[in-house]
């Protein structure tokens, strides 16, 4: 599909985000592409699904997520922050996301590390996708190039893809990386760049788009671009208007 749609935390204006509960939404929605997930290792070391680096904006808990354990992590409430109807929504591990999306959507599984912050996680996160089989339906995409190197080295077979905010970003990069796929923020998107880059065989994801004018501006820009959001329901409000 022209301008795909990349579920942000997985369907997060509607559910709160990087639940088990907004990433069902996005799963069981027929036009989105691909769903966003931030992964980080509890203090036991088993994949979690988290944005922040700590437990208070999303969760009712306190803390570092690399300090708490697994079983102390799940107790926590994670969907009452976004609305009471979500109450008692769980932080999801890597192994339940997985089993939910296998063989229904693309995940883009961004890991939250930066520098050795977390140590073995690629290798965890790369066990889980070779166990669920799912080499040919995620991209592991970071901010962190050495995380990506690494991950190229162990497992050359999985796609991965950098993540910047604001360019300088260059194609020799990212073939040094072995990146086929740009996450780019969206507000230094420009044609030349894009264009450039999709010549190359490099896919370009824009994030994080909330607004429709915005939406159609990017998808202006190249009809290849994806568009990461938390509103698909607004993408397809400006795919049905067109740009
Ligand atoms: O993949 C792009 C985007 O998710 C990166 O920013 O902070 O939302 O994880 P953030
Ligand atoms: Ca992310």
């Amino acid at each position: 599909m022209l301008n795909a749609c990349v579920a942000h935390r997985g369907w997060s204006g509607l559910a709160p985000e990087n639940t088990l509960a907004a990433i069902k939404l996005a799963v069981e929605d027929g036009l989105i592409e691909m769903i966003e997930i931030d992964v980080q290792l509890s203090k036991d070391g088993i994949p979690v699904v988290i944005h922040d680096f700590t437990l208070d904006r999303t969760t009712n808990g306190t803390g570092h997520v690399k300090d708490t354990m697994l079983c102390e992590l799940v107790t926590y409430d994670a969907g009452s922050w976004f609305a009471p109807a979500f109450a008692g929504e769980k932080i999801p591990t890597l192994e339940e996301v997985l089993c939910l999306v296998k063989g229904r959507k693309k995940l883009n599984i961004e890991l939250k590390q930066v520098g050795e912050l977390y140590p073995f996680m690629e290798m965890k996160v790369l066990q889980l996708i070779q166990e669920f089989d799912l080499q040919d339906e995620v991209v592991v995409t970071s901010f962190d190039q050495q995380c990506l190197q690494k991950v190229k080295a162990t497992a050359p077979e999985i796609a991965v893809g950098l993540i910047v905010g604001r360019p300088p970003v260059t194609i020799e990069q990212l073939q040094a990386l072995g990146a086929k796929f740009l996450a780019i923020d969206y507000s230094y998107i420009t044609k030349s760049m894009v264009q450039e880059f999709f010549d190359q065989g490099i896919d370009i994801m824009a994030w994080t788009i909330n607004d429709k004018e915005s939406m159609k501006k990017i998808m202006n820009l190249h009809p290849f671009i994806r568009i990461c959001t938390n509103h698909p329901e607004v993408w397809k409000c400006a795919i049905k208007e067109g740009g």
